[in-house]
């Protein structure tokens, strides 16, 4: 089922064009990574979506449905955090969950639900304004879920923690994820995208660039180095080996191989049984960050 679609959605502020005729599909089950360097238009697409920001020209559904009403209606399947919540300081996590689910008229069991979810359970009872960064996201997270929607919208849900702070927030949305949840997120780090989300659309200036899915885009960038003592043995064989894509490459001493995924053990075996042992079996993996850096900045200076 599809749950987002949009087609042509554009914005135009009065000298900006912020987003440029983006169109793109999310999928029920999938995580779904909005990438885009500062000011390419992020913000301003999931505005839309949740009915801030008006469109300037395209369409876009919500659960196959579009049109003022529908969207109102089928929104309160939508959980999103567009900036961070104001919670009070002095109340406790739980107490400030308690009005956000007053507001949403959200019974209180899931509350506790919520605080499991975002693993805040023990810290519940502390006052917000006691919690570190990262615990202030989480339950930012945790009240963006309250009313357990099928679709959750998140505006850059890691930005400005530290590793931990960013490995927490993953682990909670992989796990949203698994739960069956559709979850659409911006960010810019490349990094974090290419290990939570399943697919990814790449935005800049306001067009997207690319979509993919997270395995195809890695996929496609799996390249193996090799060094023996024939290389030209090692390359013709390297050549031969059915997960090979595109030609071998000689370079620096080293036979290079682009794959069409990441099992080096299979290529091992494969030169083995041919008699080719190796002294150097290692990846060039291009992460999805290189490929994000090459697509997005080709032919033009990064956008300041
Ligand atoms: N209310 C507004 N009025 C005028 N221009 C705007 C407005 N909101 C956004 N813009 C412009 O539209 C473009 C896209 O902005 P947007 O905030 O959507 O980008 P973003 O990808 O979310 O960036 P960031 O990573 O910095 O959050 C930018 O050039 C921005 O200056
Ligand atoms: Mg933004």
């Amino acid at each position: 089922m599809t749950i987002i679609e949009t087609r042509d959605l554009t914005k135009r502020y009065r000298r900006q064009l912020a987003v440029d005729r983006i169109s793109f599909t999310v999928e029920a089950g999938q995580v779904f990574g909005f990438l885009g360097p500062n000011g390419s238009g992020k913000t301003t697409t999931i505005g839309m979506l949740l009915g801030i920001t008006t469109p300037t020209a395209g369409e876009f559904r919500l659960f196959g449905e579009k049109g003022r009403g529908s969207l109102h209606r089928v929104r309160r399947r939508v959980g999103a955090t567009l900036e961070q919540p104001n919670f009070y300081p002095y109340l406790s996590g739980y107490d400030n969950l308690r009005i956000a689910a007053n507001v949403k008229g959200v019974g209180a069991a899931r509350i506790d639900e919520s605080l499991e979810v975002v693993r805040l359970t023990g810290r519940a009872r502390d006052r917000y304004r006691t919690y570190s960064l990262g615990m202030k996201q989480r339950l930012a997270l945790a009240a963006t879920i309250l009313g357990d929607p099928d679709l959750i919208i998140l505006d850059e849900p890691a930005n400005g923690l530290d590793p931990e702070g960013m490995r927490e927030i993953r682990e909670i949305i992989v796990e949203l994820g698994q739960r069956g949840k559709t979850i659409f997120l911006s960010s810019h780090l490349l990094h974090e995208v290419e290990r939570m989300c399943t697919h990814v659309a790449v935005i800049r200036k306001g067009k997207i660039i690319r979509q993919a899915s997270v395995h195809d885009m890695l996929a496609a960038n799996v390249v193996a180095e090799l060094r023996g003592p024939d290389p030209v043995a090692l390359g013709r064989a390297a050549g031969e080996y059915p997960g090979a894509v595109g030609a071998c490459r000689e370079d620096d001493g080293a036979v290079v191989v682009r794959l069409d995924d990441s099992d080096l053990g299979a290529l091992n075996r494969y030169l083995a049984g041919r008699g080719i042992y190796v002294s150097h079996l290692g990846v060039r993996r291009r992460s999805l960050e290189d490929a994000f850096m090459e697509i997005t900045t080709a032919g033009e200076e990064v956008a300041a």
